[in-house]
């Protein structure tokens, strides 16, 4: 997968990029991801990818021409991957859920994350995007926490990106509700025992007790996700 990220503050994304399990997969060449400057799509000598809102008010807009450019530019960059999917990083878009990184993990193979600032971009540029994704109820200055969130949720789900130990079956809301508790040594820390169960080896009996207790502190954070499974 390419993931190329349209953006006015790449440096935002070295830390993000070069560390962990996202770096590794990104020297790797299990996944290709590119920090794109926005206004390297301008035609003026300022480079100015904003101007004042028709109407009036505050802020600034971000104007149709460097974006359309760098859009255009983008998709036809590189013909081993015909089909973009352009998703534009807003409060104001759909929410972010583990099923989208899921279906974008597995169906997408070329995204462009659009990192928006000020006010937004000019209304007639929404044509562009395939999707319009936030990450929460509240706001951010921009888009580039959004965009590595975004980022991370997906590359993660790859193929070959998390190693077996790192695996992303069984974890939190990959069967619609949180992950069971874990322990590690030692067996007994400061009065606190770790649940005999998880010691006897009885395989399906910790299965049981797993999901049991996912389930317990599923319904009492999210009761909603409980709901949910219930209607499936
Ligand atoms: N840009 C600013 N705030 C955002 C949010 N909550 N989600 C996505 N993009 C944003």
């Amino acid at each position: 997968m390419k993931i190329d990220i349209l953006t006015l503050f790449p440096e935002m994304f070295a830390g993000f990029l070069e560390h962990s399990i996202l770096g590794r997969a990104h020297k790797a060449g299990l996944i290709e991801i590119n920090l794109v400057q926005w206004r390297d799509f301008t035609l003026d000598k300022h480079r100015k990818v904003d101007d004042a809102p028709y109407g009036g008010g505050a802020g600034m807009v971000l104007m149709c021409d460097p974006l359309f450019r760098a859009i255009e530019a983008l998709k036809s960059a590189d013909e081993n991957f015909p089909e973009t999917q352009v998703i534009y990083l807003t409060p104001q878009g759909q929410p972010f859920v583990q099923s989208i990184a899921i279906d974008l993990s597995e169906h997408a193979q070329h995204l462009i994350l659009v990192c928006g600032h000020y006010e937004g971009v000019d209304e007639r540029a929404r044509i562009l995007f395939d999707r319009e994704i936030s990450i929460g109820d509240y706001v951010l200055t921009g888009g580039e926490l959004p965009a590595a969130i975004l980022t991370d949720a997906v590359a993660r789900l790859m193929p070959g990106v998390l190693g077996n130990d790192e695996s992303a079956v069984h974890e939190s809301f990959m069967h619609g509700i949180f992950d069971h508790p874990h322990y590690t040594r030692p067996e007994v820390y400061r009065d606190m025992t770790v649940p005999s169960i998880l010691l006897g080896g009885h395989h399906a009996k910790i299965q049981e007790w797993r999901y049991e207790r996912a389930l317990e502190r599923t319904r009492e954070v999210r009761p909603d996700l409980v709901e949910k499974l219930g209607q499936k």
